[in-house]
């Protein structure tokens, strides 16, 4: 973490769990286990029909909502289809994208990534893109190239100053919901590479202010040492996020330096 010159952001990911009706006591208890000075970002990104009950759970709490995909397009005849507007109008603040069991099950391309980044970004909404190397990748040594890939194409045609509003998610997919979480050193790597990849398409000073999160099994124990490295900036946390009592652990943790 780095927090002189970033936000340090835990966000969990609750994928297709949970209902409208966990969300008052789930936030109580939450806020009742984390602690009460926190200086980090905490966002809580939930499936579409929970963000209502999300607003109204955590008006008056240090806590935002946020959102887990959003549609291309603006309006008009997408049936079933969310619109950054319509986020934007919950008062929604984050938007996960490209997250890859969207771009694995549900066949999202990094040109959509991209366009539903600027979406997001055209209404105030901050996205918080994916990215992250299958297991195949990663034994064929093709991480760093495949990472700065996605990163490069999550990023296409955005300005610097549009680019600073962004938050970029490190996931490698072979640590998504199997208990096996990438080294703090894999992780760092990566992460440090993808700080890389953004000086080199715009600067020093913007690759230094956009906040680089860690997911991928990450959890109350392990989330100490992943935390400690200079490159991420904190968590996107899925199983982990399900459970008040550990998510608030790792809350705290970012508060330990
Ligand atoms: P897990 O924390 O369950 O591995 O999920 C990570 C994730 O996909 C967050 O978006």
């Amino acid at each position: 973490m780095n927090r002189k010159y970033r936000k340090v952001i835990i966000a969990g990911n609750w994928k297709m769990n949970k209902l409208a009706t966990d969300a008052k006591p789930f936030v109580e208890e939450l806020r009742a286990a984390m602690p009460k000075d926190k200086t980090c970002e905490t966002v809580l990104c939930v499936p579409f029909p929970i963000i209502p009950a999300m607003a109204r759970a955590m008006r008056d709490s240090r806590i935002a909502y946020g959102a887990q995909d959003v549609s291309e397009h603006a309006s008009g005849a997408y049936t079933g289809e969310v619109s950054a507007a319509m986020l934007a109008n919950l008062k929604v603040k984050y938007c996960i994208v490209g997250h890859s069991e969207r771009r694995q099950y549900h066949g999202e391309t990094d040109s959509a990534v991209n366009v539903k980044a600027k979406a997001l970004l055209d209404e105030g909404v901050t996205p918080i893109i994916c990215v992250g190397e299958s297991l195949e990748q990663r034994e064929k040594e093709l991480t760093s190239e495949f990472v700065a890939y996605q990163v490069k194409a999550a990023l296409a045609g955005m300005d610097a100053k549009t680019v600073k509003r962004c938050v970029i998610a490190y996931e490698p997919i072979w640590a998504i919901g199997t208990g096996r979480t990438a080294s703090a050193e894999q992780a760092q790597e990566v992460c440090h590479e993808i700080r890389g990849v953004i000086r080199e398409l715009y600067d020093a000073r913007i690759a230094r202010a956009v906040s680089i999160l860690y997911g991928g099994s990450m959890n109350a124990k392990n989330c100490a040492e992943l935390l400690a490295q200079p490159d991420i900036d904190g968590g996107l946390i899925g199983g982990a996020s399900l459970k008040t009592e550990d998510f608030a652990k790792i809350i705290s943790a970012t508060e330990e330096e």
